[in-house]
């Protein structure tokens, strides 16, 4: 008899301290539900109908990495972060210690998660979830042409790029030291490098990229970009080209940035926010303490790469 095995990994936990292991998932808000079907659709996302929200999934992953309701316009609704079942009680006992106020789910999604409001106002749930951040650095598809052939498709064969995995979500936040504080010290996650007070980037305790949670200084809450982990430089060029043949042309890169050293090419979404195509980014084991440094934004944003555009940063969801 075939036996069915789980896709579950290996549990992996870094032993006596608490934090949480993933990004389980997140939500945001659009005005048009089919716009953005289209547009993650064509990214190379799994995009299903989910109560009247889109589930976004990627193809051959059985996790729904987040999700996109309806409402007046585009607005960062949650994220959620995946934590071991044995941890919950200490995470409770930890947050009712420091005094952070535990709140109701929000209409639609309740849960037995724990919830919370970060520094900048952005709603945080701490929920009991599988492992879903990569347990090992991310395989990256060597690439090199063999002689005697053509090593490229013509263009009419390229393939279509399906993304593999949510790989982080970068948000606006209002605070970037406070916010630093609330995530490391009621979440448990560590600060990878920052720059100054304008930006920076989180990891778990459990095995985790380099980033699993990214934060930019802005005068109000929102999403800027969801990353999407892609085996190689080559599905990052083939990603944007494909988006930009069906219309989704503005964007930023190819490029490879300094902290994380991941290869990018995020292209703009409808709502002024952008689907990042991302492959290599650096890696914490779970058994290493990386050491987190204060970069010159300067010399740190990208090594190489075309000039960003200049409303990179724009948070689009603070035009009241
Ligand atoms: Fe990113």
């Amino acid at each position: 008899m075939t036996q069915i095995r789980s896709m579950a990994q290996p549990v992996q936990k870094r032993p006596g301290e608490l934090g949480v292991h993933s990004l389980d998932q997140f939500n945001f808000q659009v005005a048009d539900l089919a716009e953005a079907e289209k547009f993650y659709r064509t990214f190379g996302l799994d995009v299903k109908e989910e109560n009247g929200s889109l589930g976004l999934y990627t193809f051959g992953h059985q996790h729904r990495w987040g999700s996109v309701s309806e409402g007046p316009r585009k607005k960062m609704q949650f994220v959620s972060f995946g934590a071991y079942e044995d941890d919950m009680p200490q995470f409770r006992e930890r947050i009712d210690r420091m005094r952070v106020q535990r709140l109701d789910p929000p209409k639609g999604f309740e849960s037995n998660g724990i919830w919370l409001r970060d520094p900048s106002g952005m709603l945080v749930e701490i929920r009991v979830a599988e492992k879903s951040s990569p347990n090992e650095k991310a395989d990256v598809e060597p690439y090199g042409g063999k002689p005697s052939r053509q090593n490229a498709p013509n263009r009419s064969k390229a393939p279509r790029v399906y993304p593999r995995r949510l790989a982080h979500v970068l948000v606006f936040a209002t605070d970037i030291p406070k916010t630093i504080a609330f995530y490391r010290d009621v979440l448990g996650l560590r600060l990878s490098d920052r720059s100054g007070d304008m930006i920076a980037f989180m990891h778990g305790i459990h095995g985790s990229d380099h980033h699993m949670i990214a934060f930019v200084k802005s005068d109000a809450p929102g999403l800027h970009h969801l990353s999407w982990d892609v085996p190689s430089i080559n599905d990052i060029g083939l990603g944007a080209s494909h988006m930009a043949d069906k219309g989704f042309t503005k964007g930023w890169g190819l490029g490879r940035h300094v902290l994380g050293s991941n290869f990018f090419h995020y292209v703009r979404d409808p709502w002024g926010s952008y689907a990042e195509y991302s492959s290599d980014i650096d890696y914490v084991p779970v058994d290493y303490d990386w050491e987190a440094k204060d970069h010159p934004p300067e010399d740190s944003f990208y090594v190489w790469g075309p000039n960003p555009p200049e409303d990179f940063a724009f948070n689009h969801e603070s035009v009241k």
